[in-house]
């Protein structure tokens, strides 16, 4: 790195610190001390006009293949996925998305955007709390009404003013831009981005199934250039999405860009058991038992070979909070769940 580029990274620094402001290129530039000497190469890299790398699972690849063979991984999984979290982790990860949406403890009104929310796990547990939360303020003050979703109150005549949006009425209208933050607004939302069209049909049909479609917009779309505009939305929950990606710090930029101040950011994802014993006996696990309930229950050894390798490329969780705390966010922390076999991560835009 020259000493003019230098110069320039902590400036940006400072500006960053000053004015909350995240660019996710500059960001690169200035974050992630350990990250400096793969720099230079792979500015030597551009000049020679080769690609940098990245790791898919323990595969090194060029980074321009890395979101095709996520998605690969994702088709090839999708019908099979939810059954398959529950084979893998005999039913875990479901204490620890309850323990996710305990963490974030959403209010009605609140408007969540899940990303790499898949077929939609989050969503669902977020509408239900909501539906919760509404219940015990109905019961706290009959007066006040608070919806999920408009079009399931019982004054239908109002339906056709308060139609819960589109994405595109969600993301774009002027309306929904001029609203942002009066406090006249109680109707919480849920966006699901995903970068996967088959998750979220999947998702779409589970939905249905639970009555839930009309209470969440689906979007495809790629965490590291998100479709919605800035400082629009009050939550962002990512859960095992984020060590899929290839640039970790431009989803990381994302999110604080389209978080409102004072939006939290929160984030479930495997992580490192630091328990030696109980570290061997994971990996045992991982390796040799989770790539073959793939093959018998998907017919997929590579995908899940590829999940237990994923695992293990992701920064562990101090590097990860470093990172959160290096996009902008503040009061950053985390919470190990089973050991560090996974961790909630949690920033504040502020
Ligand atoms: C392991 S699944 C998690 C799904 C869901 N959040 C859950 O907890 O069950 C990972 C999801 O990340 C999505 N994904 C991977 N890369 C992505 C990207 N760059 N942008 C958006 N979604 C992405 C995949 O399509 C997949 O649906």
């Amino acid at each position: 790195m020259t000493y003019k580029t230098r110069n320039m990274a902590a400036l940006w620094c400072v500006s960053v610190r000053l004015g909350r402001v995240c660019r996710c290129s500059n960001r690169i530039i200035a974050s992630r001390r350990n990250l400096s000497e793969h720099k230079s190469s792979d500015e030597t890299d551009k000049e020679e006009g080769t690609e940098k790398s990245t790791h898919f699972g323990f595969e090194s690849i060029n980074e321009s293949e890395k979101t095709g063979k996520v998605h690969e991984v994702f088709s090839n999984v999708a019908s099979k996925y939810d059954v398959m979290n529950d084979a893998m982790s005999l039913g875990v990860h479901r204490l620890w998305k309850d323990r996710f949406m305990q963490v974030l403890d959403p209010l009605p009104g609140t408007r969540l955007l899940d990303v790499a929310g898949g077929t939609g796990d989050i969503a669902f547990r977020f509408i239900n709390w909501i539906k919760e939360k509404e219940l015990q303020q109905k019961k706290a003050s009959p007066g006040a009404e608070f919806r999920l979703n408009p079009l399931e109150t019982d004054d239908s005549e109002s339906a056709p003013d308060l139609e819960f949006p589109s994405a595109e009425d969600y993301l774009y209208s002027e309306q929904r831009e001029d609203t942002t933050g009066t406090d006249d607004r109680k109707d919480s939302k849920v966006i699901i981005c995903d970068i996967n069209q088959s998750m979220l049909e999947v998702g779409k049909e589970r939905a249905k199934k639970l009555g839930l479609e009309d209470d969440v917009v689906w979007v495809t779309g790629n965490a590291e250039e998100l479709p919605f505009p800035d400082n629009s939305v009050d939550a962002y929950t990512i859960a095992f999405g984020i060590r899929n990606v290839t640039h970790i710090e431009k989803v990381l930029c994302e999110a604080y860009r389209v978080l409102t101040p004072g939006g939290r950011f929160l984030c479930l994802e495997f992580s490192q058991v630091s328990n030696p014993l109980l570290s061997s006996v994971y990996d045992l696990y991982s390796f040799q038992v989770i790539p073959v309930l793939g093959e018998l229950i998907a017919s997929d050894w590579k995908s899940y070979q590829y999940l237990v390798e994923s695992i293990r490329k992701f920064p562990n969780q101090e590097e990860f909070a470093e990172m959160i705390r290096e996009a902008g966010f503040r009061m950053v922390s985390y919470e190990n769940l089973t050991s560090g076999v996974a961790a909630i991560h949690s920033g504040f835009k502020i």
